[in-house]
């Protein structure tokens, strides 16, 4: 009998290598033949650890599960999908789930992310496959016809991306994963990494192949741990599969790839201060041009491409580029894994098609706040995202209509604030956070951060308000249209938009007092 127990670390920090232990104590005891599979999340963060059984009917789930409730799960005949109060059924019926459209997600949670067996069973390598028979030129084609758009938050396309690498002449071509996760909210780089390794490894050989590229690298946060030891255990498998290395799969194709582990600042998620850090020196943002596309890693063509990216790759060479193009609106093409956080009743990750409004997915699907109180705002885009009140809950979750009203999806990780939440403390944050990850290149965002901070204290302490904010206001631009980079080009979002949405929260502190 085969028994699923997550090995992400949603379920890690929820105690699941406690929950695999018990079963496997409970079964040896009891002389029960059971496989204990660690598998990845499906991505319900509040029914972690879910475990799940396979039976003769399909999987039956349970969560979340404890340690202590082993022996009653045992009891109630779980190995045969008895009931249990704990009993959630076909984990595919959960609503949560089921209203999903998962695409790039499409294995997570369902195989064993290490065994390249069951990744093949579940549709992996048909993309790879499919474009081992076809030109590079033909492969680039495909992924612009998707409308693939870097899911990294600035929705550039990536098939024009590839199309400026497949031309470029040189010896040497790189393909560098981003998988420095750092948003506020966000998870899905994570989830692929130790849910489904083989689908980034995959798509990292089809972008080389498309791109004349023989070596890859993935650039992970070191808040990862688990996903750098899945997704290195899954190199050597490849390897060994010959899937990486001389000949991929029997072709006349090279390419290998390794992992590389980021120091922690969040600079380095900006492709430039990236392949600094990657070529060993300090996270710094290089001035574009030239493009990494044209001089990146080691000054030779990259492609730099977000994880999510490039985890969409298969799927498109798989089913075609016309099938992943049908998902979304406008455009914004395909699926988007949507990663809910903060505040909510039901946090996780939901990849759907492009389209939802912003008041579905707080409301309907994340089941409003946690605490009970009315949602306040919605920041949507990671630490330098926009935060968007009640009003703008009609927003569409696509990149234009997103930026139409002043935000920006970004890696599209959504933290959900209730009435509590002072807007003011928010905006500081923003500045603080600017001034704390600030790179050092440029004057707007060095200066103007740490400005920022001391000038939303003044308006706090009901110095001059009126002056201050209208300084902050003209540092926001400054540093909005100054900056060399996102970082410091974006901080302002979150302030302004604080400012715009909730001005009561600016008032000076004894006004706010006396009026609560
Ligand atoms: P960008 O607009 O400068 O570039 C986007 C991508 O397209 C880059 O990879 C760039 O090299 C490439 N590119 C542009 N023109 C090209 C061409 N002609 N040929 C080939 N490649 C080309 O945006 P940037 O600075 O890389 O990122 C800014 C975005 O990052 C913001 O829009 C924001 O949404 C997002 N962001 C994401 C964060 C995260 O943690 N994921 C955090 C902060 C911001
Ligand atoms: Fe560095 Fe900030 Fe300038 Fe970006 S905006 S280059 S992080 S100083």
């Amino acid at each position: 009998i085969r028994v699923y127990v997550p090995r992400d670390s949603f379920a890690l920090a929820l105690g699941a290598d406690k929950v695999a232990k018990a079963i496997r104590d409970t079964a040896a005891a009891q002389s029960l033949d059971v496989v204990i599979v660690r598998n990845g999340s499906r991505g319900m963060v509040w029914l972690e650890p879910m475990v799940e059984v396979e039976t003769p009917a399909g999987r039956v789930a349970y969560g979340p599960v404890a340690a202590k409730d082993v022996d009653s799960l045992f009891a109630a005949g779980f190995l045969q999908g008895g009931d249990h109060p704990l009993a959630l059924g076909d984990p595919e019926q959960i609503p949560f789930l089921k209203r999903q459209q998962r695409l790039t997600f499409a294995r997570c949670g369902i195989i064993d992310p290490l065994s390249l067996e069951d990744y093949e069973a579940h549709g992996g390598l048909a993309g790879l496959r499919n474009s081992l028979a076809m030109t590079p030129l033909d492969i680039v084609k495909q992924v612009t016809e998707s409308g693939l758009r870097g899911r990294g938050g600035a929705g550039f396309p990536t098939g024009i991306k590839w199309q400026t690498v497949h031309d470029a002449k040189a010896a040497n071509k790189y393909i560098v994963c981003n998988g420095d996760e750092g948003d506020s909210g966000t998870f899905a780089d994570r989830m692929i990494l130790e849910g489904d390794p083989f689908v980034l490894i995959e798509g990292m050989i089809i972008a080389g192949i498309a791109t004349g590229a023989t070596h890859g690298y993935v650039y992970i946060r070191s808040e990862y741990p688990e996903a750098i030891k899945v997704l290195n255990e899954a190199i050597l498998i490849a390897r060994k599969a010959g899937l990486l290395g001389w000949n991929v799969l029997g072709s006349p194709n090279m390419f290998d790839m390794e992992v590389r582990v980021g120091a922690g600042a969040y600079v380095c998620g900006e492709e430039t201060a990236l392949l600094n850090s990657l070529e060993g020196k300090r996270g710094v943002v290089r001035a574009k041009p030239p493009l990494p596309a044209i001089q990146g890693l080691f000054g030779k063509p990259t492609v730099i491409n977000n994880l999510i990216s490039l985890a969409s790759v298969p799927i498109i060479l798989d089913k075609g580029g016309a099938f992943y193009r049908d998902f979304g609106m406008g455009r914004s093409r395909g699926t988007i894994p949507i990663q809910i956080a903060g505040n909510v009743r039901y946090g996780g990750l939901f990849e759907a098609a492009f389209g939802l409004t912003l008041g579905e997915i707080v409301n309907d699907i994340a089941g409003g706040t946690a605490t009970g109180r009315p949602i306040k705002a919605v920041q949507v885009g990671g630490p330098l995202g926009a935060y968007f009140p009640q009003g703008l809950f009609d927003t569409q979750f696509d990149y234009e209509a997103f930026a139409a009203k002043g935000g920006l999806i970004g890696h599209a990780g959504i933290v959900v604030f209730d009435d509590t939440a002072d807007m003011l403390n928010q905006a500081r944050f923003a500045m603080e956070f600017c001034a704390v990850e600030s790179c050092g290149k440029c004057t707007p965002c060095r200066i103007g951060s740490t400005r920022g901070v001391e000038v939303l204290d003044k308006v706090r302490a009901g110095i001059e308000p009126e002056r201050n904010l209208a300084l902050v206001e003209d540092l926001c631009n400054t540093m909005k249209f100054g900056s060399l980079c996102a970082l410091g080009g974006f901080t302002p979002y979150p302030v302004m938009s604080a400012l715009t949405h909730f001005p009561e929260d600016f008032a000076p502190a004894p006004m706010r007092e006396a009026a609560e």
